[in-house]
């Protein structure tokens, strides 16, 4: 069981350019793209730099610091670039309303 919060307005979303958002303390990255809507925690498990300065395209994203792709689906990463024990990255439920994107966050989240 989570909370919804409102994270942005749709019109906020521009086609494969992720936004960073900051919803209930947390740093999230929500990304429109032509596979669908995702939220993710906007923290690479490479180097915790923010993913959301990276690019996005149908279900991957690819970190702008050194290139680690990651599936928005799942939040696993697919491509590691030999860096080793990358943990995936933590995704988020989310629907969009009446014009506005609403994030699902863990009763934990503050
Ligand atoms: S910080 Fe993302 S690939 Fe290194």
């Amino acid at each position: 069981m989570g909370s919804m919060h409102r994270a942005a307005e749709s019109a906020d979303l521009v086609l494969d350019k992720p936004l960073a958002v900051r919803v209930g303390g947390r740093e999230i990255l929500l990304v429109r793209t032509a596979e669908g809507l995702f939220a993710l925690e906007d923290l690479c498990p490479h180097a915790q730099q923010p993913l959301s300065t990276g690019k996005a395209t149908g279900s991957l994203l690819t970190c702008k610091h050194h290139g680690v792709r990651i599936d928005l689906g799942t939040g696993r990463v697919v491509e590691s670039m030999g860096f080793l024990g990358l943990q995936p990255v933590e995704r988020f439920e989310l629907r969009e309303e009446a014009g506005a994107i609403w994030i699902e966050l863990p009763e934990e989240a503050h």
